[in-house]
């Protein structure tokens, strides 16, 4: 078999964020990740993903750390190495959708402070909840990744994952991603997906996926064969499993070919040195389960992302039906498909996974519905890539012509000032204000115990987790593995 590209493959290493994210409940501290900058920054990765995601809800949630003042760190501590990000388009890092002037400055705050290269993704690929993030990245000298949001249903093929490109290409992106958070981009699918992606676009295409589903090293190499720029990959301490495909198998399967990495192994057994120390820790204090590093096929049955399975299991053990699981699991396609076929991500993953249990759980389906899947229903985060099952949405008590159709942030006054008046008491800088802004449940909180601690300046006291979950929530942490 012959490579697609003579260039060498280039490397996105993913342990500062997704790898503990899909692993650990994102719970490896600043602390944790230092000790091993300057080994990672000599390595010779195209980047290294560090921050967005989760990471920023858990700093502050059960770390006590000002996820700003970790991204300082970082940047710091990686001199020559360019920082990556995960940013849900108009949801920023939350999960509803911020006024335009709240995107613009988080885009500035998160280059400012250290950031790079900013991936964008929306939950539904709808282009226009990207817009603003894609103009405010470039205004201020970042890098943007557009995203596909990948997922296979009646309506994602290949044909509209390429138009879906070409279009984010001619938005201003400088890399395109291949976002495959469930696992269900195949390695055969990925050769002739990243195939037609190189025919029809100039930019670099970067392919993120997990190993849930033990097809992750294969995906990676297939795509390699078919000319895929960059990949994502997680250096072995907390790599496989729901995690990325590991970097030292890929850097060792290419050595020697036309793709060769040229990255230096040794380094990487120096950084890994470091990194099974902390994937121990988190072993040890039962945050890291090992049961996330077995193969899990029903991702490939059901086609359901890995963190969406076990938060279904956790809904249907707090209403003590746990004997309803597959009935969930089978009614989650049905779901999917009366609301339009969403790919399953956060925040739509959480979505169509309650309305399912609700379906099942409560004997009859569409009885209820929570009020974030009428917020789906009625157009609120975006146009939904498929047709609405009319039934359903009349059911919900929407009709037709309430339904959204034009950019949902349109409809949204900006918000800055009035976040701004709101938190003067409590934020100290922009950087605040944001914090607070997308988790105004947990930053207060935060806040208050870290300028507590500046005062009395004696060391934190380490953060405990409150547990608490409720079938409504959008922010479980679980599902947010997924991303
Ligand atoms: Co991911």
């Amino acid at each position: 078999m012959e490579f697609l590209s003579n260039n060498p493959l280039l490397i996105t290493d993913t342990i500062l964020r997704d790898a503990h994210q899909s692993q650990a409940a994102t719970r490896m501290t600043t602390k944790e990740m230092l000790p091993a900058l300057e080994i990672l920054d000599s390595i010779g990765y195209y980047s290294l993903e560090c921050w967005g995601g989760a990471t920023f809800d858990a700093c502050m949630r059960f770390l006590n750390e000002d996820p700003w003042e970790r991204l300082r760190k970082l940047k710091k501590g990686l001199p020559h190495t360019k920082l990556q990000m995960l940013f849900r388009g108009q949801n920023i890092l939350g999960y509803k959708h911020y006024a335009d002037d709240v995107v613009d400055l988080f885009c500035r705050k998160s280059i400012e402070n250290g950031i790079d290269i900013i991936r964008i993704f929306d939950a539904l690929n709808d282009v226009r909840n990207l817009e603003q993030a894609i103009k405010s990245t470039k205004k201020y000298g970042g890098q943007v990744e557009a995203t596909l949001s990948y997922t296979i249903s009646p309506i994602h093929d290949e044909t509209y994952f390429v138009k879906l490109a070409k279009e984010l290409e001619q938005m201003g992106a400088d890399t395109i991603c291949i976002k495959d958070m469930a696992n269900l981009l195949l390695p055969m699918d990925a050769y002739s997906l990243v195939k037609a992606l190189k025919e029809t676009v100039s930019v670099p295409i970067h392919l993120h996926t997990h190993n849930t589903s033990g097809t992750g090293d294969m995906t990676l190499l297939m795509a390699a064969f078919a000319g895929v720029d960059i990949v994502d990959t997680a250096l072995s301490p907390l790599a496989n499993g729901t995690s990325q495909p590991a970097t030292e198998s890929l850097v060792a399967t290419l050595q020697g070919t036309a793709r060769d990495t040229g990255l230096d192994l040794g380094k990487m057994s120096d950084a890994a040195a470091h990194f099974r120390k902390v994937a121990q820790r988190l072993k040890d204090d039962g945050i890291l389960d090992p049961k996330v590093l077995n193969v899990d096929t029903n991702t490939l049955l059901y086609q359901v992302p890995g963190g969406m399975l076990s938060n279904l299991i956790s809904q249907l053990k707090q209403a003590g039906k746990e004997d309803k699981y597959y009935d969930v699991l089978a009614e989650i396609p049905r779901v999917r498909k009366d609301f339009g076929y969403p790919p399953l991500v956060t925040p739509t993953s959480q979505i169509v996974g309650t309305q399912a249990v609700m379906n099942v759980i409560m004997d009859e389906r569409y009885k209820v519905f929570p009020k974030e899947s009428k917020a789906v229903l009625r157009g609120e985060y975006g146009a939904l890539p498929g047709e609405v099952n009319p039934e359903v949405r009349a059911k919900a008590g929407i009709a037709a012509e309430d339904v959204i159709t034009c950019r949902p942030a349109d409809l949204l006054e900006p918000e800055l000032e009035k976040y701004r008046q709101e938190f003067k008491d409590i934020a100290k800088s922009d950087e605040d204000v944001l914090s607070l802004a997308l988790f105004p449940q947990v930053a207060p909180k935060f806040l208050e115990h870290r300028d507590q601690l500046a005062k009395a300046a004696t060391p934190a006291a380490p953060a405990t987790s409150d547990g608490v979950r409720s079938i409504s929530v959008v922010c479980d942490e679980n599902v947010m593995k997924n991303l």
